[in-house]
């Protein structure tokens, strides 16, 4: 027999939707559980994206765990487009009426969710096996699993699917019941963490005929870099000195850039997709995050669409538990697709405006130059942009969730 534990939201995954909906259903008085398939190392080393909105921003702040981003992350203005050798900044802050974004990585930020969660009481239960989950077309879902060999069941009201796009939530929806919107690129990113200064205080993204480079950083120290290459690249054909002059020659300038090298402490290629799967909840089951879409890293939506699903779903299982109403659970989907449709269009417009795509006679690239000059050279153009890019209000006008 199983031992069971009963809460009133059993959360799959503690990746940054499942910690954070966890974090949120606390300060609404609700008890949650959450459940890991890796080590608490595991989820706090590992390396993903660091560009956090605005709205990120404010939500982690007047969620009271926003104090180690605040001392150590890095506020950034603006972003340089590079292309034809030459740098153009789009400065976000005076485009976007004082919008920015915070360089922080997000294993920082699941750090610092874990820390507040276990201080708060809360159970995160690391290293699980076998999950699945039954019973969410009534009224009384399960979560099986199990710890050290010993089988256990959370017993719940409702499931927060936040594990991931290799998760076992989605796929556990009958057949039919979803549909899926899916876009693979041809083409993947290496990316490497680096002991050296950032060349540059703010992020570069350039268009280069040899293909798409990125330059980033956790800190005045770290620097992190991308560069496009093919979706199954063999790391082996890369050693550090092809990496640094393939990646020197993609971000050349005409006046004589120069990234500053140093020790790759960290190296992984990232295949692209962009990928939605609608309506984003079945029964008592709530996809959040990767469970239920992935954009291309080129806009770095993901982590900050997951926040913002699982704020949609903390309202709306609040709203329940105070009025006995299911309405804004009944809107989750809806609420949360208007944002995710408009970061899957910004992310795939940001790729396909940046990267090299193999084949045709060179017209592609003339586009995506026309594009950039356009983007660079018109006030309303790079406005588009740069709201994108920080990201629109978590509440937008006329919308209530
Ligand atoms: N049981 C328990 N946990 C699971 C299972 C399972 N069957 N399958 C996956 N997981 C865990 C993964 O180990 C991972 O820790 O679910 C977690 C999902 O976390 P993420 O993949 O980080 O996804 P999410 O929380 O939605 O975060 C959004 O933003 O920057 C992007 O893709 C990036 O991870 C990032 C995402
Ligand atoms: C990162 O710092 O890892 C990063 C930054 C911007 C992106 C993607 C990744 O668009």
């Amino acid at each position: 027999m199983a031992s069971v534990i009963r809460t009133q939201v059993g959360i799959v995954g503690a990746g940054p939707a499942g910690l954070l909906l966890s974090h949120l259903l606390h300060l609404e008085g609700i008890e949650s559980v959450v459940i890991e398939s890796h080590t608490r190392r595991h989820v706090e080393e590992r390396i993903r994206a660091g560009v956090l909105e605005q709205g990120t921003v404010d939500l982690l702040n007047e969620t009271g765990v926003g104090e180690r981003m605040r001392r150590e992350g890095l506020v950034h203005h603006g972003i340089e487009l590079r292309f034809n050798r030459q740098g153009h900044r789009i400065d976000m802050y005076e485009l976007t009426g004082g919008r920015a974004i915070t360089v922080y990585g997000q294993h920082e930020v699941v750090k610092d969710l874990i820390r507040a969660r276990l201080h708060a009481g809360g159970q995160v239960c690391f290293e699980v096996d076998r999950v699945s989950v039954h019973g969410f077309d009534g009224t009384s879902p399960r979560i099986r699993f199990t710890k050290d060999g010993e089988p256990r069941e959370i017993a719940c009201d409702f499931i927060g699917g936040c594990d991931g796009f290799h998760g076992i939530c989605r796929p556990s929806i009958p057949d039919g019941a979803l549909r899926f919107f899916e876009k693979v690129y041809p083409f993947g990113w290496l990316g490497i963490l680096a002991e050296a200064p950032p060349a540059s205080e703010e992020l570069i993204y350039s268009n280069h005929e040899r293909g798409f480079a990125l330059l980033s950083m956790r800190s005045q120290a770290l620097s992190r870099l991308y560069l496009q290459c093919t979706p199954e690249e063999d790391l082996a054909q890369w050693p550090d000195d092809r990496i640094w002059r393939e990646l020197q020659t993609r971000f050349e300038t005409a006046s004589g850039f120069r990234l500053h090298e140093g020790a790759i402490v960290q190296k992984g290629v990232t295949a692209m997709r962009s990928f939605v799967a609608e309506p984003m909840q079945h029964g008592r089951l709530f996809l959040a995050g990767d469970a239920a879409h992935i954009v291309p890293p080129t806009g770095a939506k993901g982590l900050n669409l997951a926040a913002a699903d699982v704020r949609v779903l903390s309202r709306a299982l609040a709203h329940y538990y105070r009025t006995g109403s299911g309405e804004l659970l009944d809107r989750y989907s809806t609420t949360c697709l208007r944002r995710v449709w408009r970061a899957q269009h910004f992310s795939w417009w940001m790729t396909s405006m940046l990267h090299r795509f193999e084949g045709g006679d060179g017209f592609d690239h003339r586009r995506q130059l026309a594009e950039l000059d356009n983007v660079t050279s018109s006030r309303a153009a790079s406005a588009h942009l740069a709201e994108n890019y920080v990201g629109l209000p978590f509440d937008p006008p006329g919308e209530t969730s």
